[in-house]
C-alpha cells in the first residue's frame, strides 16, 4: 500500500512553532508556543492525519513538491500490517526532528526571499520560547534536521543549542541544511557531533561568479569555495558522510548544469541534486513563469531539454527531484505580461526618459517586485545605455561591467519575441 511513515516518527517545527509530520504536508498537528511535544505528537490533529495514512490516504500531503512521491520512493510501500503495528506502537515523542522554525539567512536568494530577512522583537522573542520548549527533547531523539529555512550558521539559538547538546543514542545522525559559506568558520561549534552518519546538505545553485551572485543575492563565491573545500576535507576524516549539493533550477542557471555537476563531483557529492523551481513564499505567478524554464510553453523549454540531454545528467550521483518530470503546461506569456508588455511599449519611453520616470513606469520602487522588474526590463526596448544604467540601479553592476550583458540579453530577445506574437 503507498502510505509514508513520517507520522509516526517526524515532527517538523516551523516558523512561529507550528507542528507538522513533514516540510510538504500542510497539516499543523499543533504549536510549541503553546503545547507541549508530547500534547502536540497526540493532538486529535495528528491523529487525524494517522488514521488517514493507515488507510493509505496520504492527508495533508504536496504530492508534487515530494522527493519521495516524485521519485516513487519505495519507502512508500508499506505493508498494511506494518502501517498498523506503527501505529499501535506510536512512541511518545517522535524519534526525529527538524528544527526548521529560523528563516534568517546571510543570503537572500531570489528563488526563495525578496530582500535580506530582518527580524523583529516579536519574531526573536518567539525564537528564545519555541528554543526553550525543544531544547529538553532533543536529547532523546535519533536524528536532528536544521535548517530547512533559512541557514544554521546565522541562527544563533539553534546554533547554541546544539553546541550544549549531547545525544545520547549511539545511532544519532544530522542533516545540516546551508547555502555553505559560514560553515568552515562554525563547524568549532557543532563538531562534537562530529560522526560518519551525519548528512551536509548545500545550494550554491552556481559555480559562475556572477550567476551565483545573482543567486545568492551577495558575492560570496570565494569564501563559498573555501568553506566548501573544508567540508569535503571533513567528509574525508569522516567527521561527515555524505554530502549533498543543491541546484534549483531557474532561467539563469540551467544553461551550467553539466559544469554544475562536474564540480560537484570534484567536491566529492554523494547526491547531487536538480530541482525545479517551486512557488516558494512570497514568490508571485509571474516570477515563477520566468523562472521555470520546466513549463512546456517557456521560451527557454526546448534548450533546457536539450541541455539536460548531456550524459552526465545519468550519473548516479545526480538525485532526481522532478528535473526530468514532464510539467503541466502553463500558458506564458499570460494576459497579465502581455498587457504589462503593451503598456510598457507605448509609454513613450525613449532614449530622453530618465530612470526615474521608467523605473515609475514598471513600479521599479519597492523590492518586493525586483525579479518581475527586472524580467520587464529585458522586455523593454530601451536602448542599451538606458538598460545598463536600470541594471547598475538594481545592482547587477558587475555582471554588465563583465561583458554579462550579452548573456542577460540574448534570451531576452527571445521572450521578447514571444510578446511580439
Ligand atoms: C530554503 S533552503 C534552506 C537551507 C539552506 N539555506 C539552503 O539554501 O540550502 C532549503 C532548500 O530550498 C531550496 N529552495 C529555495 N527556493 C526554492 C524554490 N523556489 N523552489 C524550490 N526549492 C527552493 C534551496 O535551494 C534549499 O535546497
Ligand atoms: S509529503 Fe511525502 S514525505 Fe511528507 S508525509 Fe507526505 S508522503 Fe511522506
Ligand atoms: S535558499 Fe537558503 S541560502 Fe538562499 S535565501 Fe533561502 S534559506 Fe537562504
Amino acid at each position: 500500500m503507498k502510505s509514508c511513515k513520517k507520522c509516526f516518527e517526524y515532527a517538523y517545527v516551523f516558523v512561529g512553532g507550528d507542528v507538522r509530520f513533514c516540510p510538504w504536508n500542510g497539516i499543523v498537528i499543533g504549536n510549541l508556543k503553546r503545547n507541549t511535544l508530547e500534547e502536540i505528537w497526540h493532538s486529535a490533529e495528528a491523529e487525524k492525519v494517522r488514521k488517514a495514512f493507515v488507510r493509505g490516504e496520504l492527508l495533508g500531503c504536496n504530492e508534487q513538491y515530494c522527493p519521495d512521491c516524485i521519485n516513487e520512493s519505495t519507502t512508500l510501500d508499506i505493508d498494511e500490517e506494518d502501517l498498523r503495528r506503527l501505529y499501535t506502537d506510536l512512541p511518545e515523542i517522535p524519534s526525529q526532528i527538524s528544527l526548521a522554525y529560523d528563516e534568517r539567512c546571510n543570503h537572500a536568494c531570489p528563488s526563495c526571499r525578496h530582500e535580506f530577512f530582518c527580524a523583529s522583537k516579536e519574531y526573536l522573542e518567539d525564537l528564545e520560547i519555541i528554543t526553550q520548549n525543544i531544547e529538553p527533547y532533543i536529547g532523546r531523539v535519533k536524528h536532528i534536521a536544521t535548517n530547512g529555512i533559512g541557514d544554521l550558521f546565522v541562527s544563533h539559538e539553534i546554533l547554541n543549542m546544539l553546541s550544549r547538546f549531547r545525544p545520547s543514542d549511539p545511532e544519532f545522525y544530522m542533516f545540516i541544511e546551508t547555502n555553505g559559506v559560514l560553515f568552515k568558520n562554525n563547524w568549532e561549534k557543532i563538531k562534537h557531533l562530529a560522526n560518519k552518519r551525519n548528512i551536509v546538505s548545500i545550494t550554491p545553485n552556481s559555480f559562475d561568479r556572477e550567476t551565483y551572485k545573482y543567486l545568492a543575492g551577495r558575492d560570496d563565491l570565494e569564501k563559498f569555495e573555501e568553506s566548501m573545500a573544508f567540508i569535503t576535507k571533513l567528509k574525508h576524516e569522516g567527521a561527515i558522510g555524505r554530502i549533498r549539493i543543491i541546484m534549483v533550477i531557474q532561467d539563469s542557471n540551467f544553461r551550467q548544469i553539466p559544469q554544475f555537476i562536474k564540480k560537484c563531483i570534484e567536491y566529492d557529492a554523494d547526491d547531487i541534486v536538480l530541482r525545479p523551481i517551486f512557488k516558494w513564499f512570497g514568490m508571485q505567478e509571474d516570477e515563477l513563469l520566468y523562472k521555470n524554464v520546466l513549463n512546456p510553453c517557456h521560451p527557454y523549454y526546448q534548450e533546457y531539454l536539450e541541455v539536460i540531454q548531456d550524459p552526465i545528467c545519468q550519473d548516479p550521483r545526480v538525485y532526481n527531484w522532478g528535473f526530468d518530470v514532464e510539467q503541466e503546461a502553463i500558458p506564458f506569456p499570460t494576459l497579465e505580461m502581455k498587457r504589462k508588455y503593451e503598456e510598457l511599449k507605448n509609454s513613450d519611453i525613449s532614449e530622453k526618459s530618465g530612470i526615474n520616470e521608467l523605473k515609475d513606469k514598471i513600479n521599479c520602487q519597492t523590492s518586493e517586485n525586483y525579479n518581475i522588474q527586472k524580467q520587464l526590463i529585458y522586455q523593454m526596448e530601451v536602448n542599451a545605455e538606458l538598460q545598463k544604467q536600470l541594471f547598475n540601479e538594481i545592482q547587477i553592476k558587475e555582471a554588465m561591467k563583465n561583458g554579462y550583458s550579452w548573456k542577460l540579453t540574448a534570451p531576452l530577445r527571445k521572450i521578447r519575441r514571444i510578446f511580439k506574437k
